[in-house]
């Protein structure tokens, strides 16, 4: 057992469409989760972070567990021991940051550690599990983004893959202050998908296409067309009913100063992500930081965020 640290995410394309097996591309950021496990002998699984403390028996029946505590719950029983969890997080939470899927990274970590670090692909299958004992239908991307830090490359079938950038792009993200529930806003896709099903599987194609070649423009440094790209993924998250008023005055706003931008994340309120480089950033930054967003800055080249690893 140990104290891991695990780094919170933006997605930069492909979000949504991710889930039904198109490839989406993901960034790490510096905002981070750690969680610090300490076995117990007394067979229960207890959390504690700035929301709050919880704790519930290791044999319970995981149906009947808290949402909140059961990734908690899950790690531990894999482990097969008593645990007390301490979690500490400067990810926003509800934002579309990846606050979650890194407490489960962190937490699967830190039980999985026994002397020697352990394999990413291990951290993953365990987080992955952990977070889909709450929400069942996760890609794994963000998760993916967690373990291996820097930018990925992410498909559901085949995991991820990592991407070296050219350095110089720089993310502006803005936190409309709206929660969202990831869950709810995947379901209500999900309808729309079912209802629509050849609409909805020319947008997973046109989805596609677009990561496809936003990967080709990051890997060649084409901030202009990363930008355009970017808002050509937000019709189509408009298309899928993801976006609401005030991420649009956000985007409006953005793409004033910035090459292009879009939602981050599953919508409905979170994030957005305004592409940008030196030229560009701090004015884009200023835009949406005087509107009473709360702002963060990624630059995402090979001095992204680290992966997940023990403190
Ligand atoms: O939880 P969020 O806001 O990062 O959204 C997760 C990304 C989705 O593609 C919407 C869902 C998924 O499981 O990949």
């Amino acid at each position: 057992m140990a104290t891991y640290s695990a780094p919170g995410k933006v997605i930069l394309f492909g979000e949504h469409f991710v889930v039904y097996g198109s490839p989406a591309i993901l960034c790490a950021i510096d905002l981070r989760v750690t969680v610090k496990a300490t076995p117990n002998s007394a067979c229960a699984v207890s959390i504690r972070s700035i929301l709050g403390s919880a704790n519930v028996c290791l044999d319970m029946d995981p149906a009947l567990v808290a949402p909140l505590l059961r990734p908690f719950h899950h790690v531990a029983a894999y482990r097969g021991c008593g645990m007390h969890m301490e979690i500490c997080s400067d990810i926003p939470i509800g934002a579309g940051l990846g606050s979650s899927s890194a407490c489960c990274v962190a937490a699967a970590g830190a039980v999985l550690y026994d002397g020697i670090r352990c394999m990413p692909d291990d951290i993953l299958g365990l987080s992955l599990a952990a977070e889909r004992s709450v929400y069942r239908k996760s890609s794994g991307a963000d998760c993916a983004a967690s373990v291996f830090g820097g930018a990925i490359e992410y498909t559901k079938d085949t995991g991820p893959v990592r991407r070296d950038v050219r350095p110089g792009i720089r993310l502006v993200v803005a936190d409309s202050k709206v929660p969202h529930s990831t869950a709810q806003m995947v379901m209500s896709v999900g309808k729309l998908a079912s209802q629509k099903p050849e609409y909805f599987k020319s947008m997973i194609l046109e989805a596609a296409d677009i990561s496809g070649r936003a990967l080709d423009a990051i890997r060649s440094g084409d901030i202009s067309e990363v930008g355009h790209l970017a808002s050509q993924n937000q019709h189509l998250l408009e298309r899928i009913g993801v976006s609401s008023s005030r991420l649009r005055d956000m985007i409006r706003l953005a793409d004033r100063h910035s090459y292009g931008s879009k939602i981050t994340g599953a919508g409905g309120g979170g994030c957005i992500v305004a592409i940008t480089d030196d030229a560009n950033y701090d004015e884009t930054m200023t835009a949406l930081a005087d509107q009473g967003y709360p702002t963060y800055g990624v630059c995402i080249d090979k001095d992204g965020a680290t992966p997940a690893d023990m403190v």
